[in-house]
Parts: structure tokens; sequence; C-alpha cells
């Protein structure tokens, strides 16, 4: 069990390659060229892709978001995700990544999406450059031992997230 967990990351990687490798190629829109307003109704999104990276550019209301076509647990499409609010929430685990800087809100992901700066010209949305992650999160405060019970994805993401945290719970050293 040791050696699976401390291998999580890459071998979450590793498989979300594998998926993302058999997502069958279809045309998607350069979404640097402009993305026509009155085709994004409220609530939806569609794939596309920049500077040969696949993004997904979501609309809620009059804001508009550009961020990674995967999620960063086994590298299903986030365009298959319901829009909540301003996150995006993954169908397959439940994972949940922050629209406005492509945080992971919730496990099992732990890495963020990448996000883009869009902006609006005319009746059109515009994918620009690359914004900066957030900063990862290091709680300093927190129980002083934890009990997992399963082993699935969300219990092997608390262990992961319990071992890279600067306090570490005593039960999951
Ligand atoms: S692949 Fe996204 S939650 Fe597992």
């Amino acid at each position: 069990m040791t050696a699976s967990i401390l291998n999580l990351p890459q071998y979450r990687n590793q498989l979300g390659r594998q998926i993302v490798a058999e997502t069958p190629e279809t045309n998607k829109p350069d979404l640097k060229n402009g993305f026509p307003i009155h085709d994004l109704g409220d609530g939806s999104m569609i794939s596309g892709h920049v500077d040969g990276e696949e993004l997904v550019l979501v609309r809620r209301g009059d804001e508009f978001f550009a961020i990674g076509a995967h999620c960063t647990h086994y590298g299903g499409p986030l365009a298959e995700g319901l829009i909540v609010g301003d996150t995006v929430r993954r169908p397959w685990h439940h994972a949940c990544f922050s629209l406005r800087n492509g945080e992971a809100l919730r496990a099992p992901a732990l890495d963020p999406v990448p996000c883009w700066r869009v902006e609006r010209l005319g009746d059109k949305i515009l994918v620009r450059e690359k914004a900066s992650p957030p900063a990862p999160k290091r709680g300093t405060e927190g129980p002083s031992s934890v009990v997992i019970v399963g082993g699935g994805a969300a219990g092997l993401a608390v262990v992961y997230c319990e071992r890279s945290s600067k306090s570490p719970s005593k039960s999951v050293k």
C-alpha cells in the first residue's frame, strides 16, 4: 500500500495521458481567433484549442472563462462537467475546479487545471495568454489524527494531501 501511495501523482498522470490519447480528435475551434458570444448560451461550454493546448470556454451570465480541457485526476474531459456557480464539477469522481483560477477545490483532483485570460471584443470572446496557476494551499492547522474509511480515489487523495502537508496527522505518516 505504501508504494502505491507514494507514486500516486505519477500513476495519476500516466493514466490521464492514456485516457487523453484514446480520446478521438474532432474539429475544434481555435479560440484565439474568437468565438461568437451568441453561440455560447449561459451555463454552457465549448471545447477548443489555443496554441496546441485543448481547453474549454465557459459562459456564466456575462462572464467567460477558459480552462484546461482535462481533469487533473484521471484526465477526464471537463466538457462533460456541470457548471455550478463559478465552478465546474466532474461527473466521473466528483472533482471540482474553480473557473476563475483553475484551482482544484475538491478531491480526488489535487492539481489545478490551466487557465487563460479571456477578452470580449465586439460580439466575440477571444482567449488570450495563459494565466499563472494558483499558489498551492498548505494547511497550518487541522486535526491531530485522521481515520480514513475505504481505499477509493478520495481516500487516496486524503492520504496524499496529508503527506504533502507541513503538519501531517499522526495516523497517516
Ligand atoms: S477524472 Fe475527473 S474526477 Fe476523476
